[in-house]
Formats: C-alpha cells, sequence, structure tokens
C-alpha cells in the first residue's frame, strides 16, 4: 500500500500497526474508525487543563453517542450531558449513573420531561414555561436553568447558541419571574449553565461569558454547581499546521474567574464544562473510496462513497475537513492538481471538499477524511436509502473492534408498513 498524502494520520499515528486497506476490506467503506488512544488523551487534555478542584468534565454526547465510545469516555472519569431521552438511554446502557448525566433540554414534552425526572437525571430548563412545566410534574423538586449570558460564539451562525440571536436559554432579564415559579412550586435551583456556541479557537468569548455567567450565579443562593458549557475547538485545518486551542492560558483564565467566585459566594460550589468536539473529533476518520474521477466543464471531480448522508458537516456548514489518500496499487501521482471531492448523493451541493489541491487521485485510492469523531456518524443518515456506515476502534493493543455493524438494506426499510 501506498501513503500518497498522509501527513496528519502519520503524525497521530492514527493507524498504530494497522493497514487501513485492510479495514477498508474487511468491513466495507465508507467506514468510520476510531483510534481509543486518542480519544483517551482529549479526555485528559480538559480533565487536568485547569486547577481548581472542584472540577468536572461532563463530555457532550450529542457530538457521538456510541456506546463503546462513551464507556471509555466514562473509564476516563468524565460525566455526561444528554440532550434527548435518546441519550440518556445510551448513556445509562453505557454505565453512567444517573446522578453523572445532566439532561440540559430544549423545547421537551412532558412526557421527555417526566422520562429524565423518573430516571432521577437533573434537568436544565432552558424557558420560563418549562420552568413551570418542570413545577408541575415535580413540585418541590431540584431543577437547574439555562441562562443566556448574552455572548455568543461559533463556527457558523447555526451554532452560535447565546447572544441576541437565538432560541435557546433565559434571558436574564426575566430573573424575577424565574423567582416566583421557583418559589410557586417549591423548586431548588441546584444549577444554573450556559453554553454559548461552537467551536472557538481562542478563549476571550468564552472568558467573557463567563463573568456574565458568574454575575446571574451570584444572585441565587444555594447553587450545587454553575456549568459553564462547551464550544472548545479542535484545529482542522492539520496539513497546514494549525494552531491548537491554547488550553494552559485558558485554563488559566477558568481558573482566575473560578476562584475569585468561590470566595465571594461563600459556599462550595462545583464548576463543571460540557465538550462535544474536542473529546471526540479527532479521535475518528472516515475511509472511502474513489469510485469515479470525471471533468466536467473544465472541473475535476474525484466522485467517492462519502456523500452527504455519511459526514454532513460540509453541506450543512460548509466545514472543512482535510482529505488523506491511500492507495493499493503502484501508481504514481505525477502532480498536485486542484480536485472538487464529491459523493454519490444526487444533489449538487454534496461537496465532501471543495477545490483542493491534492496529488493526483484514481479510481480505487482510499480517501481518509479527518477530525470525523464530532458530529460525524451521529448526523448522518439514510437519505437516497443508503446504509449508514460501520465503525470500527482501533485500541491501544492494535486489537480491532467492530463497535457498530452498518445498516443492511433490511433496515432500511424494516419500519415501514407496505399497504400490501
Ligand atoms: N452543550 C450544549 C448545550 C450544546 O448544545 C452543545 C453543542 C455542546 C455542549 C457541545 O458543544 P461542542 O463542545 O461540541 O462545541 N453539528 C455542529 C455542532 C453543533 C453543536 C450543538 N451543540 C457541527 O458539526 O459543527
Amino acid at each position: 500500500m501506498q501513503k500518497v498524502y498522509t501527513k496528519v494520520t502519520d503524525s497521530l499515528n492514527f493507524f498504530q500497526d494497522i493497514n487501513p486497506y485492510e479495514l477498508a476490506q474487511k468491513y466495507g467503506t465508507p467506514l468510520y474508525v476510531y483510534n481509543e488512544s486518542i480519544l483517551r488523551n482529549r479526555c485528559r487534555d480538559l480533565k487536568n487543563f485547569v486547577s481548581y478542584p472542584n472540577f468536572v468534565v461532563d463530555y457532550s454526547a450529542k457530538a457521538n453517542s456510541n456506546i463503546a465510545f462513551l464507556q471509555i469516555v466514562k473509564s476516563e472519569g468524565l460525566e455526561v450531558d444528554a440532550m434527548s431521552p435518546g441519550e440518556i438511554y445510551a448513556e445509562l446502557k453505557a454505565g453512567f449513573a444517573p446522578s453523572e448525566i445532566f439532561y440540559i433540554s430544549n423545547n421537551v414534552s412532558e412526557d421527555e420531561m417526566r422520562y429524565a425526572i423518573e430516571k432521577n437525571v437533573v434537568i436544565s430548563v432552558d424557558s420560563l414555561s418549562q420552568l413551570e412545566m418542570y413545577g408541575r410534574l415535580n413540585p418541590g423538586g431540584e431543577v437547574a436553568i439555562r441562562f443566556n449570558p448574552g455572548i455568543g460564539a461559533g463556527h457558523h451562525e447555526k451554532v452560535v447558541t447565546a447572544g441576541k440571536k437565538t432560541k435557546f436559554a433565559v434571558d436574564p432579564e426575566f430573573i424575577p419571574e424565574v423567582k416566583k415559579i421557583l418559589e410557586k412550586y417549591s423548586l431548588k435551583l441546584i444549577g444554573i449553565n450556559q453554553h454559548i456556541g461552537s467551536l472557538f479557537m481562542d478563549g476571550t468569548d468564552f472568558v467573557s461569558s463567563i463573568s456574565a455567567l458568574l454575575q446571574i450565579a451570584k444572585q441565587f443562593d444555594n447553587l450545587k454547581f454553575v456549568d459553564l458549557g462547551g464550544g472548545f475547538g479542535i484545529p482542522y485545518h492539520k496539513e497546514e499546521d494549525q494552531p491548537r486551542l491554547d488550553l494552559t492560558l485558558l485554563g488559566k483564565q477558568i481558573d482566575d474567574a473560578l476562584y475569585s467566585f468561590a470566595k465571594e459566594y461563600g459556599k462550595e460550589i462545583i464548576f463543571r464544562i460540557e465538550p462535544g468536539r474536542y473529546i471526540s473529533a479527532e479521535s475518528s476518520v472516515i475511509l472511502g473510496q474513489v469510485n469515479a474521477v470525471k471533468y466536467n466543464h473544465g472541473n475535476k471531480f474525484i466522485g467517492c462513497d462519502i456523500g452527504f448522508n455519511v459526514l454532513a458537516r460540509p453541506i450543512m456548514y460548509d466545514s472543512y475537513h482535510g482529505v488523506e489518500i491511500f492507495r493499493e496499487s503502484d501508481k504514481k501521482s505525477e502532480k498536485n492538481e486542484e480536485v472538487t471531492i464529491v459523493g454519490n448523493i444526487c444533489e449538487s451541493g454534496d461537496i465532501l471538499a471543495n477545490h483542493r489541491n491534492l496529488p493526483e487521485i484514481f479510481e480505487n485510492d482510499l480517501l481518509c477524511v479527518l477530525d470525523a469523531g464530532a458530529y460525524g456518524h451521529v448526523m448522518s443518515s439514510n437519505y437516497n436509502n443508503r446504509l449508514r456506515p460501520a465503525e470500527v476502534l482501533i485500541r491501544e493493543n492494535n486489537e480491532i473492534v467492530l463497535i457498530r455493524e452498518r445498516d443492511t438494506l433490511d433496515d432500511i426499510i424494516s419500519k415501514q408498513i407496505p399497504l400490501y
């Protein structure tokens, strides 16, 4: 096998002793491949980047909720957040105790809220109407509230979740109304939380949002925790040596804010964060096969089996993912050239990588899409009645474990009810 263009996976030792072609042959493509050791390292980065002692890292499972993946995260001592009963269900299956799960709800039904209450999972509500709903369902209960600190951040407008243009969280202007509802139902407000958006590479806005959230925290007397949210970015342009988020600097800034708040608040308080992408993104790649190479009005297209049903981020957010190339034959790429890598879905927007300068790519090459572990498989679909990919894990000892089977054709129609 030739490594035609493999700078990043080589430098990370992503495949360890494993030949990616053998993985592709055994499990088929497209295929999500995970590296356990990278996942563990990312968990450790965030567990240790602040010195404040009562600090809990809740992995945000929406980024990747595969149960085997969650089990590794749990074994690293992280807790989890959840966005739905489905995530709570998977987390319980993965072995998290209800007390290690934090349900950050948004516009949920009574049934969904009741599910969390019955499972003894702490729930955060993000509107006055949902606080009322909680009060009706569980008077005297312990609840958390998500506030909007007024500062948002993120890699795309669709993922900025605080500030002036978002559906999320309670505007602090409504704190008097919040207090009335808490009193009306004898609720105990045990936590407040925020999430300002997804993917910041510079912690400035995050640090400002912490000050804003802590101002809100001071207005409530008996909090057990304050949750600062997620959003910690990863460098998607690794082949261009994009720098990483400076965790040392950010850790120090966060520490300063937390120690001084804890002193002023006068009661022991737990701080939490809920990163999804930082923990999961870099531990996975997608392997896909090149099925066609063509010119169309002067543009060169590389047609592969990684459509937007497999990885939705490029079509949804114009996201960039690095692409590497492996080749089974000895055929040489004579030059670099500009190509557009596309999938097999019947929409023109099905573009995985736009106008990339890469070594010449041929049919049957194996493409390797980097940083696919966050919002990758969880956002995949059966659009065009395509099969969602399998997921395999390369363990630290080089063992390969299948952690999700590829869909079958029967899976696609299994819930449908034909007329005759
Ligand atoms: N907490 C809450 C309440 C969230 O809504 C999110 C993400 C997180 C934590 C974790 O954020 P992270 O640390 O992963 O940035 N699909 C988009 C990202 C959507 C993020 C949704 N909420 C993408 O592929 O970029």
